[in-house]
């Protein structure tokens, strides 16, 4: 399989030996890696006990025009090799999709890409699999295709020659309850930024916690995947086929039905945060967020460009990589978290005091973040650190359970309420809807239009002020935001104290 992006081309290995001098030659646009897979199909098999011919081998891979890339072929082109020796037979792999490198000792290593390459055969009507065993349980995730595991090419070529299976992988295809979860409940006092990490989860609005280094704006943050609904089984299969091309799995059961949390460093490059790649394409970080919480952290720290880079997926829930030979796209559809020092030193706390800033600096540094990028961001939230009285109350914080629990029923409604507009969630309600059907009552809309007319709000502000407003009533039961929704909501998007 070749893939490009989550989707591929089924690729088709055929090998030739000729009579003549010892000769290997490698057709169909193979890139580096790809090209180095003599030597490594070479020493697995001699290291393997099967016989290298030291003849002419034309190895083919079809169609020619499709550039291939990687060392998933290892695996094929070897097998191809053994059978064209007539050491295995042509049955035993009809049909089969074939993934894996080789180690120089015979083993077969896990490759990127199991999942989608394995969809994408499916949907090309391929029924059987041999796969790596370390990526048997992301690949058992395909239903409707037999799947097999092996650890080396030995192991793998006795089934093919004798139909015997030596180790029978156990795979426990549960899904993970994860108990060792954060929880909300570990969160003393923040009532407002945790009422905020509520109505971001409900309706899906991009969130920037600002507060001084160790008010708790991480430890809020990457408890929003708790508080998210959990994954639907199509989401989870693709969440995992984005990080199965990443190579990022280790870090994330493929069963896990948990919303990612995906935090970038405020170093990391544009590539890394929105992907690319000079040889291999890998998704970024808005990709791997996908279906859930892309958090950064010390946001204006940021290197030039970096977050404006994500402003088509914040648009468009997915991310355009150009690339020479075409354009490739992954799904980037996620909550954008920020965190923020009010100042460079960071204890800016409006009473100035030990912040060792200039009041010039303290106003440039949040300025780093550019216009357009704030204008995604439907929620300012101020974080103070807790205080001593918030952290000695013996009531522990609300737990992650019985906050989803409100979450859900917020996003049901919201659900039902677009069930024919083609949206699910508040945050997506276009412009035009929220001048129409989705207003909110007369009394609110007075005194957003009073906030206009003084310009203490702008016209995109209003929107923002009216989407938040409907997950409010949502919350709150309530069929239309009325005044007092609005002034939440217009609380919550200046930053202000509730
Ligand atoms: N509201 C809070 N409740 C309980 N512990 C907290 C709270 N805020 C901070 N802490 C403690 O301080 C540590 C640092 O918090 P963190 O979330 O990293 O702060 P920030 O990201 O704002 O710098 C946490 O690991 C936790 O132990
Ligand atoms: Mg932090
Ligand atoms: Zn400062």
């Amino acid at each position: 399989m070749a893939l490009l992006g989550l989707s591929g081309n089924v690729v088709t290995v055929e090998v030739d030996i000729a009579d003549g001098l010892p000769m290997y030659s490698l057709l169909g646009l193979p890139d580096a890696a790809l090209s180095e897979s003599r030597d490594r199909v070479r020493a697995a098999m001699v290291n393997s006990s099967e016989i290298w011919p030291n003849k002419k081998v034309t190895v083919s891979l079809s169609p020619a025009w499709l550039p291939k890339s990687g060392s998933s072929f290892d695996l094929s082109i070897a097998i191809a090799i053994v059978i064209a020796q007539g050491n295995a037979k042509q049955e035993s792999v009809d049909a089969t999709l074939i993934l894996g490198e080789l180690a120089l000792d015979g083993r077969i290593r896990s490759v990127r890409g199991v999942l989608p390459a394995l969809i994408a055969g499916y949907k090309a009507g391929i029924t059987r699999a041999i796969v790596p065993a370390s990526n048997l349980a992301e690949a058992k995730l395909m239903s409707g295709m037999q799947v097999l595991g092996f650890e080396s090419i030995a192991e793998l070529l006795r089934f093919l020659r004798t139909g015997e299976v030596s180790v029978a992988v156990p795979l426990d295809l549960e899904i993970q309850e994860n108990d060792d979860l954060p929880d909300f409940a570990d969160v003393a006092g923040q009532p407002t930024a945790r009422f905020a990490a509520e109505v971001a989860a409900s309706g899906g609005h991009h969130l920037i916690l600002i507060g001084p280094p160790g008010a708790g704006k991480t430890m809020i943050a990457s408890r929003l995947p708790t508080i998210l609904p959990a994954l639907s089984m199509e989401e989870a299969l693709e969440v995992t086929a984005v990080h199965s091309i990443a190579g990022s799995l280790a870090s994330r059961s493929p069963m896990s039905r948990i919303a990612p949390f995906v935090s970038p460093h405020h170093s990391a490059s544009r590539v890394a945060m929105v992907g690319g790649g000079a040889h291999v394409i890998k998704p970024g970080a808005c990709s791997l967020a996908h279906h859930g919480v892309l958090f950064i952290d010390e946001a204006p720290e940021c290197g030039v460009g970096v977050l404006d880079s994500l402003r088509q997926p914040l648009e468009s829930g997915t991310i355009t990589i150009a690339r020479s030979v075409g354009s490739l796209t992954f799904p980037a559809n996620f909550l954008l978290v920020l965190a923020a020092n009010p100042c460079p030193c960071g204890k800016f706390t409006g009473k100035g005091r030990n912040c060792t800033c200039s009041s010039q600096q303290v106003r440039r540094y949040l300025g780093k973040l550019s216009g357009p990028l704030m204008d995604r961001i439907d929620m300012r939230v101020q974080v103070e650190p807790v205080g001593r009285v918030d952290m000695a109350d013996s009531n522990i914080g609300e737990s992650s359970q019985a906050i989803r629990a409100r979450v859900s029923s917020a996003r049901v409604k919201a659900a039902k309420r677009f069930s024919h507009d083609g949206w699910t969630l508040n945050s997506q309600i276009p412009s035009r809807a929220l001048r129409t059907q989705y207003k909110p009552e007369r009394g609110a809309m007075n005194f957003l239009h009073e906030e206009l007319d003084k310009e203490r709000l702008t016209a995109r502000g209003l929107h923002k002020v009216i989407r938040l407003a409907w997950t409010l009533a949502d919350l709150t039961e309530k069929d239309i935001p009325t005044l007092n929704e609005v002034k939440s909501a217009y609380s919550l998007r200046e930053g202000s104290e509730l």
